[in-house]
């Protein structure tokens, strides 16, 4: 098989769902900017020359509905000629999205494709507009619908992650976001437009946007007695609140994925090549354990071994189940390593986007540091893991 280069791999900032900058911002205006804003940033790359787009997205109705990988290529003004479809993986569909992009280079079917993902948790709560259990098969299999909530209270229940860990962990990635703010550490990143109504003196209101350039979830004012103060949101004696869960965010990333010979044709320095990518099940009453299963697998696909990974960014879909599988893989002498500009808990998950936002700020890091081999990784609701390999280019 041939290799697949990440040329581009970019993100809007991830903003709070309800009261966040793009609670106004349709998905489609968050998706055409970043497809724009990779395509502007890769030398030499005309519209023209993408040959399919593949967009993840978790809840994929009402304003991220139909088919809104073709709708916002075509909304950004892609050519008729280039193709887009939705790819649904839940909390790894914006991974899913990059690779399936990736495979079809490697295949040799393409030369030249996009992966990214969107999310307006706003525009379409989780769970969907109208959810529709299957009425026998819930009965059977009930855990294949539960609350993600639960899932991470039987994850600190099982595996003994306490509240104290819990919020501690919560607490480290606000303060690495906070730092990482500070410093401009986020050059991922694109500013991004976001719309506003404004009331005005007759009464009617009018659209106006402003460009947001920075996470909004952030709270520089956490505090560990804080966060313990919270009261558990999902089981009334848990352990799993508002401080130690991910946000529920808006936001979109997008990455430009081109074959060695296109690299050369256009002239382009890629960032990576995407060496492995894997998912595998587990029990959906546990789903925050995922990372603990696909990390290993796909290190034993790409012949790696933990020792080799410079940096690792595993998404904190819940503080108890980012604790547990890092202590199952057997990382925690690197959290120096893992999430190092915070993580879900303190920068949002956007479900179907995440996948593809957290490869962009992986990469970046990877880039700063000269990081040869990077990993990312996710748990998925109804019971799955997702891991990827990052290689770094010379
Ligand atoms: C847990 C959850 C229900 C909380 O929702 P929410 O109430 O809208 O959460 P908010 O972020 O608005 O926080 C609520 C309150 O908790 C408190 N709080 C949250 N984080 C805090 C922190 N770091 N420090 C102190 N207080 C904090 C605040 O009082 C906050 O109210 P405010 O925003 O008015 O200040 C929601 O975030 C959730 O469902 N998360 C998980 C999403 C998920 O399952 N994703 C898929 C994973 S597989």
């Amino acid at each position: 098989m041939r290799d697949a280069y990440i040329v581009t791999s970019v993100r809007t900032p991830g903003c709070r769902r309800g009261k966040g900058a793009f609670k106004d911002t349709r998905p489609e205006d968050l998706l055409t900017h970043i497809m724009n804003a990779a395509v502007e940033k890769t030398s030499n790359l005309e519209k023209g020359n993408v040959d399919d787009i593949m967009i993840g997205c978790s809840f994929p109705e009402a304003e991220q509905g139909l088919n809104i990988g073709r709708l916002a290529n075509q909304i950004a003004g892609f050519p008729i000629s280039v193709s887009g479809a939705t790819v649904n993986r839940f909390c790894s569909s914006g991974l899913e999205a990059i690779s399936l992009a990736a495979l079809r280079v490697m295949a040799g079917w393409s030369d030249i494709t996009i992966g990214g993902g969107v999310e307006s948790m706003t525009f379409v709560p989780m769970g969907g507009n109208l959810p529709r259990p299957h009425p026998e098969h819930a009965r059977v299999q009930a855990d294949l619908y539960a609350s993600m909530g639960i899932t991470a209270e039987n994850v600190a229940n099982r595996y003994d992650v306490s509240r104290e860990d819990q919020d501690e962990f919560a607490y480290q990635s606000h303060m690495k976001a906070v730092n990482a703010q500070k410093e401009g550490l986020f050059t991922e990143i694109v500013p991004t437009p976001a719309a506003k109504y404004v009331l005005q003196e007759n009464g009617t209101y009018q659209k106006e946007t402003f460009l947001q350039d920075f996470d909004d979830g952030v709270r520089p004012t956490t505090t560990v007695e804080g966060l313990a103060k919270l009261r558990p949101v999902f089981a009334a004696n848990g352990s799993v609140t508002a401080g130690n869960s991910s946000q529920t965010t808006d936001g979109a990333a997008a990455a430009v994925i081109m074959s060695e010979d296109m690299v050369t044709k256009l002239g382009v320095k890629p960032i990576a090549k995407l060496k492995c990518y894997t998912t595998v099940g587990c029990e959906p009453d546990e789903m925050g354990v995922g990372p603990a299963v696909a990390i290993p697998k796909v290190l034993e696909l790409a012949g790696l071994s933990t020792q080799d990974i410079g940096l690792w960014e595993i998404n904190e879909a819940f503080a108890s189940q980012a604790l547990y599988s890092v202590r199952k893989i057997g990382i925690e002498d690197q959290m120096d390593n893992i999430n190092i500009n915070g993580g879900a808990i303190a920068l949002g998950h956007p479900l179907g986007c995440t996948g593809a936002k957290l490869c962009a700020t992986l990469l970046a890091n990877m880039q700063r540091f000269g990081v040869k081999y990077g990993v990312e990784s996710m748990c998925i609701g109804g019971g799955m893991g997702a891991a990827a390999v990052f290689e770094l280019c010379d």
